[in-house]
């Protein structure tokens, strides 16, 4: 059965910029190269579902400019249902300048424009088209009120939401603990838990912290550590596999695209993770936004080992 994953989030222009750590003598950093590609988390994680072959339907905002229109036009392509994301002329598109060292972030700088006007009056003319998703996936990446109206439509419906909490203190606690899942990183996770990610435990105490706070199901999101579900009273880690850096644009949001994907095929949480990690970890290891495909994922999940309870 082919999955239907709704996606209510951002579509912004990113730059990446390649480089080291070194500044010139005036202060400013060098990137080697640079690439400009159509972003924002919530046209990755519709493009990256898409390409792992569900049906998407994307609601969101763009600017009535030139980067709106290749924003669109790139996830179009892809095969997502379009028809739901507004252009307006009262903003430019989000544009985002990433700085990665060593293929991680080393600083971004978002100017969300256009995404801040979304409002629920958008979202309403797609809500036939949701309602017949098996998942709903959102961010923080639109204005937080849209991310609490889609929670109360979820709990009528019965569509699950996923929502990926960044910006963390974006998110409601309505927003965090009506959702299915929530799938912060590491950084987020802190944030959420208001605890240092000191140590190797730190995580698992976070995970802990975030169940006793009354939200669902956590899954953190932990780079080359893999992942940690926190779901019914218990953490368990999923391992991945570690590859080389080049770059980590999007990966996060490749994960939460291939979780939902999994998830509404059947596979249960610890299987649909093994497969997000090993998807997120494709993404990792090359240039640009990289959206895997099928078999580019399982060919990795093969890779991995086995899941195992820490707490
Ligand atoms: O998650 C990656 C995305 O976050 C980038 O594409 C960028 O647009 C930022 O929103």
């Amino acid at each position: 059965m082919i999955a239907r994953i709704g996606v209510v989030g951002g579509l912004n222009m990113d730059i990446h910029l390649f480089g080291g750590e070194d500044r010139a003598e005036d202060g400013a950093y060098l990137a080697e190269r640079y690439l400009i590609e159509p972003g924002g988390k919530g046209s990755n994680q519709a493009r990256a579902a898409a390409r792992l072959g569900a049906d998407v339907v994307l609601v969101g905002r763009i600017g009535g400019d030139e980067f709106g229109r290749l924003c669109l036009d790139a996830t179009t392509r892809d095969g997502v249902d379009t028809s739901h994301v507004v252009a307006t002329d009262e903003q430019r598109t989000g544009f985002v300048v990433i700085q990665l060292v060593e293929g991680r972030h080393r600083s971004l700088v978002f100017s969300p424009g256009a995404n801040l006007l979304l409002t629920w009056d958008d979202v309403v003319p797609a809500l036939e088209a949701l309602a017949a998703c098996d998942v709903v996936i959102t961010q923080s990446e639109v204005p937080a009120d849209v991310v609490d109206r889609l929670v109360d439509w979820s709990d009528s419906s019965g569509v699950p939401i996923y929502l990926d909490p960044a910006s963390p203190q974006q998110a409601s606690r309505r927003a965090l603990t009506g959702s299915e899942v929530i799938t912060p990183d590491a950084l987020e996770a802190s944030a959420l838990a208001g605890r240092m990610m000191h140590g190797s435990v730190a995580p698992i105490l976070a995970a802990r912290d975030l169940m006793a706070s009354g939200i669902r199901r956590a899954i953190l999101k932990l780079g080359v550590d893999g992942a940690l579900l926190a779901s019914d009273g218990t953490i368990t880690h999923v391992p991945t596999r570690a590859v080389e850096a080049v770059d980590e644009t999007g990966a996060g949001d490749v994960f939460v695209a291939a979780l939902a994907v999994q998830r509404s095929g059947g596979a249960g949480w610890v299987e649909a993770i093994t497969f997000a990690n090993a998807a997120a970890a494709v993404s990792v290891s090359r240039s640009g936004l990289a959206l895997p495909d099928r078999d580019d994922v399982d060919a990795m999940a093969e890779l991995i080992g086995p899941a195992r309870v820490v707490s």
